[in-house]
């Protein structure tokens, strides 16, 4: 493993390449990483960066979004088939109908999504600026896609909005019931309950705290509690645990694994950086209009 590592940082020179990870991925690939974080903080890292090669640790609809905000860096996804189940909810063609359903009402979409259905959004979100975003906007009615579990905890907090939703969730979050809150809050009455806004509502409702995943780190690391369930996947575990030496932290489900985000190892950065693979390319005439959603939320959030 130390081999592995010490390549991987002599080829990240030769190859002037930057490493992004998201809060999911592996420890041993968060440790060899440049940036490690949320996917907002992630989009504005690619945004502004010096290198020619973006090695990007996470998911396709991350590495896709890097390439759409930094389009003259070659972006590689390590693992090509690294997906995410609730961006392959909502197609472009199905948007289009529900544009249609609803003439007038803007689109926001959360950034789990692909390319082309950004393209045909008016403006992009993640789980930490998505109720920002929603309330920046004059209109009343809006479209909101593909997290119908984001998009409630949005509405919940700007009860003026009337929020047109779409039935997309996260497979991973979604396992979380309400008895796992009970069952934890009975055998652990002191512990902080921390979820992300893709579990249910019903779960966020009864939370000490519902953020993304780097909001969740931010708290834990502030608060005065010395333990922790933490109701999102488990790769966030990994700061945590850095950061809080002093405190436990147990997960809200044993299921808190996100397969997709798992397939990422030191072995695949390496390759990745030797075989310059897995290049994402993103056709221009939607990257442009990608760009103008993902764009909004980058002047919206600041
Ligand atoms: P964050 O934006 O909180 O990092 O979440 C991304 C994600 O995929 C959550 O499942
Ligand atoms: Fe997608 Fe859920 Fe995995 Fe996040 S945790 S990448 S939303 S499947």
């Amino acid at each position: 493993m130390k081999d592995l590592q010490a390549e991987i940082q002599l080829l990240k020179q030769k190859r002037k390449a930057i490493i992004l990870a998201h809060n999911y991925q592996l420890d041993e690939v968060q440790e060899i990483a440049d940036f490690v974080g949320d996917s907002f903080y992630l989009s504005k890292v690619a945004t502004g960066i010096e290198c020619e090669v973006i090695i990007f640790c996470g998911v396709k609809f991350m590495a896709e979004t890097a390439k759409i905000l930094a389009p003259d860096k070659v972006v590689l996804l390590p693992e090509n088939d690294a997906g995410c189940p609730m961006a392959d909810m909502i197609t472009e063609e199905d948007l289009r109908k529900l544009k249609n359903a609803y003439p007038g009402a803007p689109v926001i979409c959360y950034i789990n999504s692909s390319a082309a259905v950004k393209a045909e959004s008016d403006v992009c979100c993640t789980s930490s600026n998505a109720v920002k975003v929603v309330s920046s906007l004059p209109d009343r009615q809006v479209i909101f896609v593909p997290d119908k579990n984001l998009g409630t905890y949005v509405s919940q907090r700007l009860p003026a909005k009337e929020m047109v939703l779409w039935p997309g969730h996260c497979v991973t979050h979604a396992q979380i019931k309400v008895s796992d809150v009970e069952a934890v809050r009975a055998r652990h009455p002191q512990a902080q309950i921390l979820v992300h806004p893709e579990c249910d509502p019903s779960v966020v409702a009864l939370a000490d705290f519902a953020g993304s995943t780097s909001e969740i780190i931010n708290y834990a690391e502030r608060s005065a509690a010395k333990a922790f369930i933490i109701g999102t996947e488990m790769g966030v575990l990994h700061k945590l645990k850095a950061l809080r030496p002093d405190s436990q932290f147990l997960l809200l489900h044993p299921g808190l694994v996100c397969p997709n985000m798992k397939k990422t190892r030191l072995r695949s950065v390496y390759e990745a950086l030797r075989n310059s693979q897995h290049e994402i390319t993103v056709d221009e005439d939607l990257a442009r209009r990608a760009r103008t959603a993902l764009g909004r939320m980058l002047e919206m959030a600041k």
